[in-house]
């Protein structure tokens, strides 16, 4: 009961949570440059200057303020600015992710390394010199790249000028950003990813307006559709070889109970929720709730003429997908983190491995594509004691999970073709901008306001890890 031979294991980054270098190589600032250091309950900010010259801020999902601008204040730490410095620790870290027998390595280019601005014809050479670096190393260990061209972010820039996605200016941009990846990249790299979990919906650093109302969260999500639709119907003019997915979340699961009311309730939420981003990119039509659900939520789409026909034309090929948790759903409530058949982590995460057979098997009828788990992991906070990190906790939240991925595909025949975790070097997380929240099997000599050498220090999770994916799953 091992994995196939061709399935790939490795591991999974972005690039604001682990490259640093945000004023280096030519880099131009990024939305998430602007964001803070939080915690659990404590919402992670975006700097400002409000319109009245005071210095304000905003939390990361909120609205900002009319008239306010992203600044950034020498008294504040921004975890985007060093991150964990893959920067300068590129050639390091992937020789460690070939000792862990990766066989691909998921990652994201930094839009503003490529287009400072995001609105100029000439990209960065620097900064498409830096990733040449990464691929090529990579090759030299047999390690495949997988590439997320847009995780959650965009060039400041285009977030000022624009007003990030609300505006389909900013499609065209991220049509000459990507495709100037893809012919860059092309025979080097056959798996790309549109977007990271395009259902998140929000958010100044991802969509870039200031406005989080409906109606702007969806307009800006019709205008990322039609880019990614366009972008893959011209890249396979390019190579025809290539294989396109997009990355979703996928934690609203359960109805908290078997009244009919929450049953439903957990129905239309995971539709809501999670399906509607995949029908549209996987089937190349909006589904026929859509009529139900913008009516409910006051919102009227702004297209082109042709924009039905450009996601017609091109859909995704395979589904990509991040699982760490599942979530129970009530009709009063909505979504909740709370299980009680579920052990949770310090961060309220509820662990459930059969949940990840069980969207393995969802995604599958649903849409019959190639599957991969793209994102899972295991947030916690280690103790360095020696030189030494006994991470148990981490190695069976991962034996576990692992073998509800084989067993989707070994009794169910579900085709997934691929595991990175999350992420094998430690790095800052999304939600809180701590280093605390650990998910690697390396761990990184660093605190949660930056401080600390940077040393790479494997943990006892490594070994594990190494050995299963060297003998794909024989011992789990
Ligand atoms: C996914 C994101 O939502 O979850 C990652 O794609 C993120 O960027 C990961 O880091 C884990 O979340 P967190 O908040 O624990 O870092």
């Amino acid at each position: 009961m091992t994995f196939p031979k061709d399935f790939l294991f490795g591991g999974a980054t972005a690039d604001f949570q682990c490259e640093g270098g945000f004023d280096e190589g030519g880099r131009g600032l990024l939305t998430h440059d602007f964001v803070t250091a939080g915690a659990y309950g404590k919402p992670r900010q975006i700097t400002l200057t409000l319109k009245d010259g005071t210095r304000g801020s905003a939390g990361v999902r909120d609205e900002l303020p009319e008239g306010a601008v992203p600044t950034l204040f020498d008294d504040t730490y921004y975890p985007s600015h060093q991150a964990t410095d893959f920067y300068h620790h590129w050639r390091e870290d992937i020789d460690l992710l070939a000792e862990l027998g990766s066989t691909t390595y998921r990652f994201s280019m930094c839009w503003s390394r490529i287009f400072p601005t995001g609105m100029a014809q000439e990209p960065n050479p620097e900064g498409l010199a830096f990733y040449d670096q990464v691929i090529d190393y990579l090759a030299t260990k047999h390690i495949q790249p997988i590439i997320t061209i847009c995780h959650d972010e965009l060039p400041n820039a285009l977030a000022i000028e624009y007003g990030g996605w609300a505006d389909r200016r900013t499609i065209a941009a991220y049509q000459h950003y990507a495709l100037t990846l893809i012919r860059h990249y092309h025979d080097r790299v056959k798996y790309w990813l549109t977007f990271n979990e395009i259902n998140i919906l929000g958010g100044y650093a991802a969509l870039g307006t200031h406005k989080q109302d409906p109606q702007t969260r969806y307009q800006c999500v019709h205008n990322m559709f039609v880019a990614s639709a366009s972008v893959i119907r011209q890249a396979r003019l390019i190579d025809r070889n290539l294989q396109f997915g997009t990355m979703y979340m996928m934690s609203e699961m359960y109805p908290a109970s078997s009244d009919p009311q929450n049953v439903w309730a957990a129905y239309t939420t995971r539709r809501e929720a999670c399906f509607f981003f995949a029908d549209v990119m996987s089937r190349g039509a909006y589904p026929h709730y859509t009529r139900e659900l913008f009516k409910r939520l006051g919102v009227t789409l702004e297209m082109a003429s042709d924009d039905l026909e450009t996601l017609k034309a091109g859909t995704i090929d395979f589904l990509a997908f991040s699982y760490y948790r599942s979530g129970t759903v009530t009709a009063e409530n909505g979504l909740l983190n709370e299980n009680p058949h579920l052990q949770t982590t310090p961060w309220h995460w509820p662990i459930d491995p059969l949940g990840l057979r069980y969207c393995l098997n969802e995604l599958f009828d649903r849409y019959q594509k190639p599957l991969i788990v793209i994102e899972n992991g295991l947030g916690m906070i280690d103790k360095l004691e020696n030189g030494q990190v006994h991470d148990q906790y981490r190695i069976d939240y991962m034996a576990d999970h692992l073998r509800a991925i084989r067993d989707a595909i070994t009794l169910d025949d579900v085709p997934c073709f691929g595991y990175t975790m999350w992420a094998p070097i430690d790095l800052v997380s999304l939600s809180t901008g701590e280093m605390k929240k650990r998910y690697g099997v390396v761990y990184v000599d660093m605190d949660d306001q930056g401080h600390g050498s940077l040393q790479r220090i494997k943990k006892d999770s490594f070994a594990w890890l190494e050995e299963n994916y060297r003998s794909r799953g024989a011992n789990l």
